[in-house]
C-alpha cells in the first residue's frame, strides 16, 4: 500500500505551541506537508519551530503571530497568510482555551468563547476563499466530548453566574453547530469540514482550570500523540476525502448531541456570530 504523502500541500494549525496542536504538525509535518503554525507568543513559537524541524527533516515548517482572543490579530495573521501563501489545503482550528476565572479579550467579549469559538469563526471565514480556490481543502474544528447542554443565548457571555465548565461546554458546541452549517454551504465546493473530540489528553489545557480538573487530566489523561492520531488522520486520509459536517472520535463518525444536530440552533449561533463580527466577513 502506498504510503500517504502531503507533499505540495498547505496546512494551517492554530496554537501548534504546545499540546495536540503541536503533534498534529509534527505528524502532518512527517507526511511532507508544508505546515504553517500559528503563536501568540513569538519566541515559544520560534522555539517549537526549530523543534518541529529537528524531529521531522521537514524545513518547510512556518510560524505565524496570531492571539485568537483579537479580531485584529486574527485579521492580520489572515493576510499574512495571503501574502505568503496562495494555496490553502487544510485548516485546522485547534487553539483552545478552559478557564475557570472570567477574563475577557482583548475585543472584550468572554475569553472562553472569543478565543474557542468566535476565533474559529472568524480565521475560517476569512480562508474560505482560499480554501475553496485551493479544492480538494479540508477543514477540521477541534472540539470536546464536553460539548453538552445548549447555547446560552439570554447570555453567551456568562456575565452572570460564570461556570469555567459551562463557558467551555458551551464553546466547544458552538464549534460542532458550526461544522454541520458550514458542510451544508459548503456543498459542491470542493471543501469539507469536519469536527474532533481527542479524547483526555494531558497538555497545558486546564492548567487554569483548577486543580480537581488538573488532576483529572494529569490521572486519567493520554499522551498528546494519541489526540492528535484522530486530527493527522483527517487531515491526510483518502478515507475521509468526500466526509463533511461529520463529529469524529478515534477516527470515527460518532453521533454528538442532539442540540449539536439542531440546525436552527446553528443557524441562530451564526447570526450572533455575525453580529459579533459586525462588517469583518
Ligand atoms: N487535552 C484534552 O484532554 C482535550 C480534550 C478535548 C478537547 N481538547 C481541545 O484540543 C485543543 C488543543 O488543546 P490541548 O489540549 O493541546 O491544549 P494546550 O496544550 O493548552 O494547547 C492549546 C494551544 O492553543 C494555544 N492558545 C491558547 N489560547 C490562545 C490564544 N488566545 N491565541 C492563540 N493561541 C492560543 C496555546 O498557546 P500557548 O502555548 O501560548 O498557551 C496552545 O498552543 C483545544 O481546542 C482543546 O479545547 C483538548
Amino acid at each position: 500500500m502506498s504510503k500517504t504523502t502531503l507533499k505540495n500541500k498547505i496546512v494551517l494549525i492554530t496554537g501548534a505551541t504546545s499540546g495536540i496542536g503541536k503533534e498534529t504538525a509534527r505528524g502532518l509535518a512527517k507526511l511532507d506537508a508544508t505546515i504553517v503554525c500559528t503563536t501568540r507568543d513569538k519566541l515559544k513559537g520560534e522555539k517549537t519551530r526549530s523543534e518541529l524541524i529537528a524531529s521531522t527533516n521537514n524545513e518547510k515548517i512556518d510560524m505565524l503571530y496570531c492571539d485568537l482572543a483579537s479580531f485584529e490579530s486574527i485579521k492580520n495573521c489572515c493576510k499574512e497568510f495571503k501574502s505568503k501563501y496562495n494555496k490553502l489545503h487544510v485548516l485546522i482550528n485547534n487553539a483552545g482555551v478552559w478557564d475557570f476565572k472570567r477574563r475577557e479579550s482583548k475585543d472584550g467579549i468572554e475569553n472562553i468563547f472569543a478565543t474557542n469559538y468566535l476565533g474559529p469563526f472568524l480565521m475560517t471565514n476569512l480562508l474560505l476563499d482560499t480554501l475553496k480556490n485551493s479544492s480538494p481543502a479540508r477543514i477540521i474544528n477541534a472540539t470536546s466530548g464536553l460539548h453538552y447542554g445548549t447555547i446560552n443565548f439570554d447570555d453567551i457571555e456568562f456575565k452572570h453566574n460564570y461556570s469555567g465548565v459551562r463557558a467551555y461546554r458551551q464553546s466547544k458546541l458552538g464549534l460542532i453547530l458550526f461544522t454541520r452549517l458550514l458542510a451544508k454551504k459548503l456543498k459542491e465546493t470542493g471543501a469539507t469540514v469536519n469536527c474532533y473530540h481527542p479524547g483526555l489528553n494531558i497538555t497545558n489545557l486546564g492548567r487554569d482550570a483548577g486543580r480537581f480538573s488538573r488532576l483529572i487530566f494529569k490521572s486519567m489523561g493520554k499522551d498528546p500523540k494519541i489526540g492528535a492520531e484522530t486530527s493527522i488522520y483527517l487531515a491526510s486520509s483518502p478515507d475521509v476525502e468526500n466526509i463533511t459536517g461529520e463529529y469524529f472520535v478515534k477516527k470515527k463518525i460518532k453521533k454528538p448531541s442532539k442540540e449539536s444536530c439542531d440546525l436552527n440552533l446553528a443557524n441562530q449561533l451564526w447570526a450572533v456570530s455575525k453580529k459579533y463580527l459586525k462588517n469583518d466577513i
